[in-house]
């Protein structure tokens, strides 16, 4: 059933866009935005700006620009800044990246070296491969979140920012399961006083962002906001977040490929998935203990779209592994391969090989993009903002946070209706449902 729409404060000024690292997902990111605000590309890949919505019956034909139909942000009231473990400006660190070309980048550098990094919160334990020069220093982490507060409140000041928006692209950090400091606001707290080892950088900067009320993303698989004492601080103070881990490339394909096997009751002995990638991120993840927080987020999502408990015919035993290889030769463009080895009818075998040569930033930046005007969507609508956790934004994950005790949705088919669904209740539409009985009574 429609509703009468909820109310949503119509995006007025500029919004802020703070990214924590400054490396290939951001400045992608960052430049882009400016390149189609100066109409020398276009948004490619990026549902904010070309995506549409069905609404009310097929036959209606009301397909919208999704922009059209919910109030986002204009891209031409997006203003940037950043924290990054190097001193290299916006325009130095895209050459660096090397993602986009040299003649795009070269026209976009009087916007590019406007965007000079603050200096990052960091400890060395969490991402050992980078030897950073841009250094907060404090005595406790209490000292650094209060300083990142402080980072926050100039950047607004300066940009002249009505609301801000702040999302992780920064280094996978080292794999850590919640501890007893993760699980009140009290004991958080008292640990960034005492200097606790289980909070990593990652979380002081999403501490900061939510005792200012701004809403913060996760582009990356550690846990950051995804720990009861933050998650519970978002909800407490009404302010959206998501997370964990960009779903861009070979999870991507994962994702639209499990369910299919599920629907057409195909089994599965084996899904092996490996990488090269050689940028910074494959840098990163070439140490075993960054990688396992990545091995996580990719391993988990076959598991819940193929739902061994509920076909253990099919799925009750297959072996799944998955490998990054650091190879420095490639840069960004990422190849990935996987191999399926499946079964069909009475048992007989077959297999599906898939090689997938992308370009990991230009898959994540309009994600990024995304995120961000979506989750400034939010703050500004009371009804979404005051649950905190957008589980809607599912689909842009690897690792969706949902509410406690609840499993993630996987499914890209799911997903893409859950955003859809959700936006369409927003707006006071019908619920698209796809039963297939109501054109012919
Ligand atoms: N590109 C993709 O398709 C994709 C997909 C999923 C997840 N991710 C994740 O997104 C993140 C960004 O990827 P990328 O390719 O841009 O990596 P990158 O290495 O190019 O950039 C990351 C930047 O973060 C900075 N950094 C690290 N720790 C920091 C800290 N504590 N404070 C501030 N800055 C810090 C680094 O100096 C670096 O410049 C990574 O965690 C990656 O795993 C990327």
């Amino acid at each position: 059933m429609a509703n009468a729409g909820i109310p949503i404060v119509e995006p007025k000024g500029k919004l802020g866009v703070l990214t924590v690292g400054l490396g290939a997902v951001a400045t992608t990111m960052i430049a882009g935005v400016e390149a189609v605000r100066r109409k020398l590309a276009l948004p490619i890949g990026s549902m904010t700006q070309m995506g549409t919505i069905r609404l009310g019956k097929r036959t209606e034909k009301r397909v919208p620009k999704i922009k059209d139909f919910v109030p986002l942000a204009s891209l031409d009231d997006l203003v940037f800044g950043s924290w990054d473990l190097f001193t290299d400006n916006a325009y130095e660190a895209a050459l660096k990246a090397g993602v986009l070309d040299n003649r795009l980048v070269e026209q976009l550098k009087d916007f590019l070296v406007t965007i000079q990094p603050m200096s990052a919160a960091f400890e060395q334990k969490w991402v050992k491969r980078l030897h950073p020069d841009n250094l907060k220093t404090g005595a406790t982490k209490m000292d650094l979140a209060e300083q990142i507060m402080e980072d926050i409140r100039q950047f607004k000041k300066r940009s002249g920012a009505d609301r801000l928006v702040i999302i992780w692209c920064a280094s996978t950090e080292l794999f850590t399961e919640p501890c007893p400091v993760h699980q009140t606001l009290e004991v958080f707290e008292e640990g960034l006083r005492t200097n606790s080892p289980d909070i990593p950088p990652s979380m002081l900067y999403a501490y900061a962002a939510l005792k200012l009320g701004v809403p913060f993303a996760n582009g990356a698989p550690h846990l950051t906001v995804d720990i009861p004492a933050l998650t519970n601080l978002a909800i407490e103070k009404h302010i959206p977040i998501c997370g964990k881990d960009f779903k861009s490339g070979q999870t991507f394909m994962k994702t639209l490929l499990a369910p299919g096997l599920k629907l057409k009751l195909l089994g599965l002995k084996g899904w092996f998935s490996t990488n090269i990638l050689g940028n910074r991120d494959g840098e990163v993840l070439d140490d075993p203990e960054n990688f396992k927080s990545k091995e996580e987020t990719k391993s988990s999502v076959l598991e819940r779209c193929i739902q061994p408990d509920i076909y253990p015919e099919l799925y009750g035993s297959y072996f799944h592994k998955v490998r990054i290889e650091y190879y420095p030769p490639r840069g960004d463009a990422k190849e990935s391969w996987d191999n399926l080895d499946i079964f069909g009818w009475l048992g007989y075998p077959m297999q599906i090989k898939v090689n997938f040569q992308c370009r990991d930033s230009i898959l994540a930046a309009p994600m990024a993009l995304d995120l961000v005007l979506f989750l400034d969507l939010a703050q500004r609508c009371p009804e979404m903002a005051k649950k905190g956790i957008q589980e809607w934004l599912s689909l842009y994950f690897k690792g969706p946070q949902v509410a406690a005790g609840l499993y993630p949705e996987h499914d890209v088919f799911i997903q893409v209706m859950k955003l859809k669904n959700t936006l369409r209740y927003l707006r006071g539409e019908e619920l698209i449902t796809h039963l297939g009985l109501e054109y012919y009574d």
